[in-house]
């Protein structure tokens, strides 16, 4: 979707919005729970839509006036209950599932029985195939990833001994799209030009059309979803590179068994091995495909986006990685082992996702039962319950000087007895929790960190990259509660000099 026309969409739908929120209040107005904007029905209209302009604004008072306890935050038809301080972020992550449940509030958020159907969440037969089968593998597939990022990253900007302007998103999203689909569905079709673009695409659209569905009320989303929705399209489109290479590896296993010989190592083999009944057909494993896509480009590339905007901040960044991450091959080749052995990269990657994480807030839950914390809080059923991510990440209480950008801050803390798993870019507590945290943390953060830690060492080793003004971030923006980098942004790449 081009943005002139997302822009009309959103007027469009914040105007009928407008219209419904007129005549459906919220039904509970949860009381007991302070909040930092007017609470009368009329007023509390004005408040979503501030919460749609200034989330970071809204989020970051409630924390400052209610750390430790709970507050809410207006969205256009329910309120969105805010939980700060360590013990109850603990509380909320070990929340029972029939209780506080993360599948629901996932379903919700985006829309995506109406988005990509009810199959998708209803079997999630793929999510223990990326948390355990996908990263067990990350050792053996990491020199095809180290292959395709190469391949990809040379396509994108091949190295040149002048300086060449780069847009920043637009560019990772194409390597970040090839790089994860090397490991999704192998070679040829992860480099065909059509089938990333199409995994692009659906991101985007998923995304939109998620957000949109958010302003309609609930008993209109199955209309709009199926006037909106371009996933039947998609599908389609992604029939015609994988339909043959589905029905191939079908053929295969009849033949061979599900063992056969030269069988490829990836997403989609695993998928047909694990996939019952109607999962089984073309159409279904498409989707599925896409689905882990969608889980993998947007956040991986937005978050690399941001990274790349603070290496190129400061040259001085890059030779210290540079000469981390030779060192380090020099030991060991590049392997996921050397990877491992990275801890600059690591932080570095780390430090970006707490300045500029995804968003304002984590661990969502959707309350499918009434659910009291340890502090007498009250959640009635079909409350949306988060932890306030960003506020978090800034506190001087677990971060010293929170406000500055230290590349190395996680390094040195790993460096201090029994710390050196604790600061990984993977691992997660109620201090960090850009993946989540607890047993619904992100299934694919290892997988992600492997490609864009990967990511990093290639480009630090390969390129000189500086902004197109000096030291100056293009600015990112707020969309409801994501931070997203600046989409237009530019980054100048060279050739290596030393
Ligand atoms: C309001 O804020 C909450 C929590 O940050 C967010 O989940 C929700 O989507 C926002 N609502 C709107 C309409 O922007
Ligand atoms: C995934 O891992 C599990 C647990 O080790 C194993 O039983 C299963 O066969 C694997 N599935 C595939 C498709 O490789
Ligand atoms: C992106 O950055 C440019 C300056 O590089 C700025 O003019 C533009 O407004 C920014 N875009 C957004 C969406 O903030």
């Amino acid at each position: 979707m081009e943005s002139g026309m997302l822009a009309y969409g959103l007027l469009a739908f914040a105007t009928v919005a407008y219209l419904f929120r007129w005549l459906m209040p919220p039904k509970s107005s949860l009381p007991d729970i302070p909040a930092v904007t007017p609470t009368t029905p009329i007023l509390s209209f004005w408040g979503s839509i501030k919460n749609l302009t200034h989330n970071k604004e809204l989020i970051l008072e409630g924390y400052h006036k209610y750390k430790g306890r709970a507050f809410k935050v207006p969205e256009l038809f329910r309120w969105h209950v805010i939980v700060t301080g360590p013990k109850l972020v603990d509380e909320l992550r070990k929340a029972p599932d029939e209780m506080l449940s993360f599948k629901d509030a996932v379903i919700e958020q985006i829309s995506m029985d109406w988005t990509f159907g009810p199959a998708i969440m209803g079997n999630p037969y793929h999510i223990p195939l990326i948390r355990s089968n996908l990263t067990r593998n990350l050792v053996v597939l990491f020199s095809g990833v180290r292959e395709e990022l190469m391949a990809a990253f040379n396509d994108a900007i091949p190295p040149s001994d002048d300086w060449i302007a780069v847009p920043a998103l637009e560019t990772l999203m194409t390597i970040v799209s090839r790089t994860s689909n090397r490991i999704f569905v192998g070679l040829p079709t992860c480099r065909n030009p059509d089938y990333v673009d199409l995994n692009i695409k659906f991101t985007i659209d998923a995304v939109t059309t998620g957000i949109m569905l958010n302003m309609v009320p609930a008993f209109l989303r199955p209309i709009v979803g199926r006037l909106l929705t371009s996933v039947p399209k998609s599908i389609e489109r992604g029939v015609k590179h994988l339909g043959p290479v589905i029905k191939e590896r079908y053929r295969m296993v009849e033949e061979y068994g599900h063992d056969y010989e030269g069988k490829p190592n990836d997403m989609l083999s695993w998928l047909i091995d694990e996939a019952e009944g109607v999962e089984t057909g073309a159409r279904e494993l498409v989707l599925r495909i896409l689905s882990i896509n969608f889980g993998a480009i947007h956040t991986s590339s937005n978050s690399f986006t941001h990274a790349l905007y603070r290496l190129a901040s400061n040259p001085e960044w890059t030779l210290t990685l540079r000469e981390e991450v030779e060192q380090v091959v020099k030991e060991e080749g590049w392997t996921k082992n050397a990877l491992q052995k990275m801890h600059k990269v690591d932080s570095f990657l780390k430090e970006s996702q707490r300045c500029d994480g995804l968003g304002s807030v984590s661990i969502t839950r959707l309350a499918v039962q009434d659910f009291t914390f340890s502090d007498g809080t009250f959640i009635p059923k079909g409350t949306f319950v988060s932890a306030a991510m960003m506020p978090i990440h800034h506190d001087e209480e677990f971060y010293e000087n929170p406000e500055m950008f230290n590349p190395w801050r996680f390094a040195e803390k790993r460096s201090g007895e029994g710390e050196e798993l604790k600061h990984q870019l993977v691992s997660t507590n109620t201090e960090y929790i850009t993946f989540g945290h607890g047993k619904h943390a992100c299934p694919g953060r290892f997988f992600a960190a492997n490609e864009l830690k990967g990511m990093l060492a290639h480009v630090v080793t390969t390129y000189d990259v500086k902004l197109e003004k000096d030291g100056e971030i293009p600015p990112p923006s707020w969309i409801a509660q994501s931070l997203v980098p600046n989409r237009t942004g530019k980054v100048l790449f060279r050739k290596r000099r030393d």
